[in-house]
């Protein structure tokens, strides 16, 4: 916020803890030169809305950016921008936290002890077992260099196969091969149009029963409903959620009520090193845009070329 302070920004900050989207976040949006925006729903609505004409930027606080329809942002004129590599090994560091937790009952121990009781549990070993990874970009190769020091068998689905993951022992196999032979799944794919409910019914069958499943990536990977069932039906011995197709996760959704679940607040990349470095980032962009530069982590750079663009850029 002192970044864009001392750009000479005037900033508006929202009180209520978002997503925001649809008509309300066009409402906020009326004079606004730039949006620093978390997991904000940006439609080809919003950016064709009135309240929008004087939008140049939304910078996007994080490395995903499925919540903002590009094409129709570049059309606009709307640079979109991210912060990537910045939050890779907090990330994996959660991921890996909920492997461990989910593995040993640590949240469910926890949960006994404060409800009075002394309950010890059987777990499942981690190390020497085999982790599947769905993604092996950036996050997913973090998380694959943490597993081997766990001595795990590393196996990944990706449909780009990277030469770097495989450097590091990372053994590339189909979905169904990963599934069938995983004791731990870990999402790190960016959600994109053709991988919506990559993991349903079927996919959740081909599973172990003994495996566990965890998910810091997007919840629409993931049909909630079939998993749900398949905790329910001990079809899988857990799985760990940190993302939901409707975030905040509703008070009253199933997933809160399933056996052998762990759900987090979607806060994977929130640490306060990590956090600091995203946000300067974050409105680095927007300042560089104020001042007539190409923000560097453009997530459509045909935009800079578009008669259409509304930054004026020298
Ligand atoms: C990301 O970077 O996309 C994380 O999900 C946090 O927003």
């Amino acid at each position: 916020m002192q970044l864009l302070r001392d750009a000479g920004c005037e900033l508006i900050v929202p009180l209520e803890f978002g997503p925001h989207g649809g008509r309300e976040l066009e409402k906020r949006m009326q004079g606004m030169d730039a949006i620093l925006a978390t997991l904000d729903r940006f439609t080809v609505d919003t950016f064709k809305s009135r309240d929008a004409a004087s939008l140049k930027v939304v910078s996007r606080w994080g490395v995903g950016f499925d919540s903002i329809d590009v094409p129709a942002a570049t059309q606009a004129g709307v640079i979109v921008t991210y912060t990537p590599d910045l939050l890779n090994e907090t990330v994996a560091d959660f991921a890996f936290a909920l492997i461990l937790t989910l593995a040993r009952h640590v949240h469910e121990s926890h949960q006994a002890m404060s409800n009075g009781l002394w309950q010890p549990l059987w777990g499942s070993n981690v190390f020497n077992k085999t982790l599947g990874l769905i993604g092996c970009g950036r996050i997913g190769q973090a998380v694959a260099r943490r597993a081997r020091g766990f001595h795990m068998r590393l196996m990944a689905y990706d449909i780009h196969p990277s030469a770097e993951a495989a450097s590091i022992g990372v053994k590339f196999v189909p979905l169904e091969e990963l599934l069938a032979s995983s004791d731990f799944v870990s999402l790190h794919a960016a959600a994109t149009t053709d991988n919506h409910d990559m993991i349903g019914e079927a996919q959740l069958r081909q599973m172990k029963p003994t495996a566990f499943m965890v998910n810091t990536a997007r919840g629409t990977l993931v049909d909630e409903s079939a998993l749900e069932l398949a905790l329910r039906e001990g079809r899988l011995a857990g799985a760990a959620l940190d993302t939901f197709k409707t975030e905040p996760l509703p008070a009253g959704h199933p997933l809160r009520r399933a056996p052998n679940v762990l759900l987090t607040s979607h806060h994977a990349s929130w640490t306060i090193e990590t956090g600091q470095q995203v946000s300067l980032c974050a409105a680095q962009a927007i300042v560089d845009a104020q001042q007539g530069r190409r923000p560097r982590f453009a997530v459509n750079p045909a935009v800079f070329d578009s008669p259409a663009l509304r930054a004026v850029l020298v």
